[in-house]
């Protein structure tokens, strides 16, 4: 039978080490080239992700729109040189004054050491922290994922980054298996948890004879999926890192939906894609989230 519960949720600014984000929405990692308009008002930016030895390839032509504000991106992980991310981007992203964190990820435990220590030495005055991408659903390789390889990456950029810089960490949408990631990132030194990233998909273009396109789901189609993920980490008594929610935000329902779930913010990439500007309309209408504390009644 239906059972209803009703709990009084407080909304508090989320907080990162000694960092209070002004507002619960932020720009995700996903492009920094979009339009930047009212970018001030967001909480956070987290820029798309670089790498040491960057993947080139054309961004636009490997995202798919699969569904309604559901997209597919089969750009196989491109990603941008973290050296012209420090020379030509971050002195732009920081003129709209909100923290900036740089979204880096890398092959094994060697390569995040190295792109931290890079990170560190080139950009710590300019950054607030960094967000590690743990996994890259496009290379197969996201089964061998371990609790183990989490906190040891998570290690390696806490230590070059040093005890100051807020390090988050960006998790698959992988209900039944985030809880254990998540400890390892918590163990390894995590300022806080991302969820999630895209989850791994196929595309039938409408050309029968055109060859599926494997990528990574976004969008729409995956709120729900995050929304769990959320949902697991809020009610893992172990895990006590704050939480940032990911996945199919258009709305400002959508954000407070993430809160209710445990979150402290929220990240929007396909809705910033699909619509620029989007994100930093959203962080207008959810100023008032930071103080509010609601009534809610579950069902369950
Ligand atoms: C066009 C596009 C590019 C993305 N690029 C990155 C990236 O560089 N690094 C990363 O960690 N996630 C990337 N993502 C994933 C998003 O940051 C986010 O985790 C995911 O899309 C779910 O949020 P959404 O439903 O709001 O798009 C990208 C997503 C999209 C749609």
């Amino acid at each position: 039978m239906a059972r209803a519960a009703s709990e009084i949720i407080a909304f508090n600014p989320m907080q990162l080490g000694k960092l209070t984000l002004q507002n619960p929405v932020c720009l995700a990692a996903a492009s920094w080239q979009l339009d930047g308009a009212d970018y001030e008002r967001l909480g956070a930016i987290f820029t798309r992700t670089v790498t040491m030895e960057p993947k080139p390839g054309l961004y636009e032509e490997g995202i798919w729109q699969v569904a309604d504000q559901t997209l597919l991106n089969a750009t196989n992980m491109r990603t941008e040189s973290a050296e012209i991310l420090v020379q030509e981007y971050l002195p732009k992203l920081r003129r709209y004054g909100v923290p900036v964190f740089v979204s880096i990820t890398a092959p094994g435990i060697p390569g995040f050491r190295k792109i931290a220590r890079f990170l560190a030495r080139e950009a710590s005055d300019l950054i607030a922290g960094v967000e590690v991408y743990i996994a890259q659903p496009d290379t197969g390789n996201g089964e061998e994922l371990s609790a183990k390889f989490v906190r040891e990456a998570t290690q390696a950029v806490r230590n070059e980054l040093g005890p100051e810089a807020a390090v988050i960490v960006k998790l698959p949408p992988w209900p039944e298996h985030i809880r254990g990631l998540a400890l390892g990132a918590q163990q390894g030194g995590a300022t806080a948890l991302a969820a999630t990233n895209l989850l791994k998909a196929l595309h039938l273009p409408d050309d029968v004879t055109a060859t599926p396109v494997a990528g990574g789901l976004s969008g729409e189609a995956l709120r729900p999926v995050a929304l769990r993920c959320v949902w697991e980490l809020a009610h893992d008594e172990n895990i006590t890192l704050p939480l940032i929610g990911t996945g199919g935000v258009f709305t400002a329902n959508h954000v407070t939906d993430y809160l209710r779930c445990g979150a402290s913010a929220v990240q929007v990439a396909s809705g910033e894609w699909l619509e620029p500007g989007l994100s930093a309309r959203l962080a207008a209408e959810c100023t008032h989230l930071q103080s509010e504390t609601i009534s809610s009644e579950w069902k369950s």
